[in-house]
């Protein structure tokens, strides 16, 4: 099982270099064990460098719809914005209320090396917007209001 780094490791604090060939056996045997990890930890998503990688990779599974993102850019950021608990792996047992738009556009590479665009609201884009911030190396103690 891969192991999760927590706060304060550096690594999480380091933005991630995009992945040159996102249908690498390699990547996909990551996406595996990362997947593996984040049910075992019961989390709503887990990016790459959580688990030691800094690479732009993250996973989100919500009503038990697994969703992988590679390379990842957020395109559009809208909706009302909306104040709720979030939690992270790396931040064990802790939850802040963080400050979200409601609803992201994102484009990514799926794990069949396709290019998607997606549009996402209500937790699913709070996830997402919560996993991207970690491939900028940011943090959700840095988006509390509290
Ligand atoms: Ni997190």
């Amino acid at each position: 099982m891969l192991e999760i780094i927590t706060y304060p490791n550096p690594i999480l604090t380091k933005p991630c270099q995009p992945i040159a060939n996102p249908t690498d056996l390699e990547i996909k045997q990551l996406i595996t064990d990362m997947t593996k990890a984040m049910r075992a930890h019961d989390g709503l998503g887990l990016a790459a460098p959580q688990i030691g990688k800094n690479i732009r990779l993250f996973l989100t599974e919500i009503d038990h719809e697994l969703m992988v993102f590679i390379n990842p850019e957020i395109q559009k950021l809208s909706g009302k914005d909306t104040r709720a608990e979030e939690g992270c792996l790396s931040f064990p047992g802790q939850y802040l209320p963080v400050v979200r738009p409601d609803k992201v556009k994102i484009k990514f590479t799926d794990t069949s090396g396709q290019k998607q665009i997606i549009k996402a609201n209500g937790l699913l884009a709070r996830a997402i917007q919560h996993e991207f911030d970690h491939l900028e190396g940011i943090l959700f103690i840095e988006r509390t209001d509290s």
